[in-house]
């Protein structure tokens, strides 16, 4: 999949805009605060209708003015077909085949895009909520149905707590209506915990190979999905049921005195080791930039092995640490088959111009020019 043509109007700080894009890597380089994120943002939104920066859409319209619009042509190996986003002051109308959508939903996800932005390195180095989100919005996008038994998970357990707060409140306790709670709790977590864990597996399986590779047969990648008590053991996934119920049982007088449910996914962590040693401690900026690299790259592979297709991908500031070595092992990956952005405020640092035919865009101030193909 591809993004042949661009163009905005009042879109951040580019007024008008007008570029057609090569199909391998485009470098896009200027001056910070000139406008590099803002066009990776730009290709970011038509897929996904909404930044990766920003909630507020208003933000995004250039100021002063009351309308920006996004126009891009995207390329699939059967289609070409034309997305629109026109945002205003009361909202956003999106249109794929110049027909406006009544659901955005019917607009999202028709391009696609995997960004790899500086606070992704939150993903390694962040709370466990940034994590178990990851997994949830991955699996909600390949497995839908996994969504729906997350929401029944979280509405159980709300209720669950709910009466576990009110026996804090009455001392009032219902063993029977408690027990049917938790068993219905036990059966969706055991589903939502069954999804977590054969995702993290295959995402390792991909990973871990490419990370490989990025770090010269240096470094071992393992990502495991890690239960909320060390009394509860993944590895056997027909016997998760049976371990929670009993959990569950021995946490009974903890659960009334906190008023809360101690256990389950809502509390699971994915943790990342490099040769064995937790990455979230031990890893360099280098090493942790490598293991959200070596992610995104198995994404890739992944949703290509669901759909036949890759995503565009749009790395945002995210080579300056890597080595030589890492930032050529990378072009590997994705030269001749997926297009990449990349932006970097200095181009001296990047390695991969000199291998390809690079296609360089300077910005200055919402303005690109074209350099010398590499
Ligand atoms: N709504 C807007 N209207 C006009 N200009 C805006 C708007 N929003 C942001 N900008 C401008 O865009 C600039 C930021 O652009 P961007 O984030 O793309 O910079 P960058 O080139 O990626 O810089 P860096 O190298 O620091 O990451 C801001 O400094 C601001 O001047
Ligand atoms: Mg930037």
């Amino acid at each position: 999949m591809k993004i042949k043509e661009l163009a905005l109007t009042n879109y951040r700080n580019y007024q008008e805009l007008s570029l057609t894009f090569g199909d391998g890597l485009t470098i896009i380089t200027g001056e910070n605060a000139q406008g590099k994120t803002n066009l990776l943002e730009a290709i970011f939104l038509l897929s996904l209708a909404k930044s990766h920066r920003t909630n507020h859409d208003q933000e995004l319209i250039q100021w002063e003015e009351e309308l920006a619009t996004l126009q891009a042509t995207i390329t699939t190996e059967h289609f070409e077909f034309p997305l629109e986003l026109i945002l205003n002051k009361k909202g956003k109308i999106a249109k794929l085949n110049h027909i406006e959508q009544s659901k955005l939903s019917h607009f999202i996800g028709k391009f696609n895009v995997i960004l790899f932005a500086p606070e992704d390195l939150q993903l390694i180095k962040g709370s466990p909520s940034l994590r178990r989100k990851f997994i949830d919005s991955e699996l909600g996008q390949s497995h839908p149905v996994y969504l729906q038994e997350l929401l029944s998970y979280q509405r159980i357990l709300k209720q669950r707590n709910a009466y576990l707060k009110q026996y804090g409140r009455t001392s009032q306790f219902d063993d029977i209506y408690f027990e049917i709670l938790t068993e219905q709790l036990v059966e969706k977590a055991t589903l939502v915990i069954k999804y977590r864990v054969k995702f993290i597996e295959e995402l390792e399986r991909i990973a871990e190979p490419i990370h490989r590779d990025l770090s010269n047969q240096r470094e071992q990648l393992k990502i495991i999905y890690q239960s909320s008590s060390s009394k509860l053991e993944y590895n056997d996934l027909k016997d998760i049921e049976a371990q929670l119920l009993a959990l569950f049982k021995q946490a009974l007088n903890r659960e009334k005195e906190q008023g809360i449910t101690v256990y389950g996914p809502h509390r699971d962590d994915i943790i990342f080791y490099i040769n064995d040693k937790k990455a979230q401690f031990f890893g360099s900026q280098g090493q942790q930039r490598t293991i959200v690299l070596s992610i995104k790259l198995a994404e890739l592979e992944l949703f290509h092995n669901m759909t036949g297709e890759y995503p565009v991908l749009l790395l945002d500031d995210v080579l300056s640490e890597l080595d030589d070595n890492r930032q050529m092992i990378l072009m590997s990956h994705i030269e001749d088959k997926v297009q990449t952005f990349l932006t970097t405020a200095s181009i001296e640092g990047i390695k991969l111009h000199e291998l390809k035919n690079a296609d360089i865009l300077y910005v200055e101030k919402g303005q690109i020019s074209r350099g010398e193909s590499a």
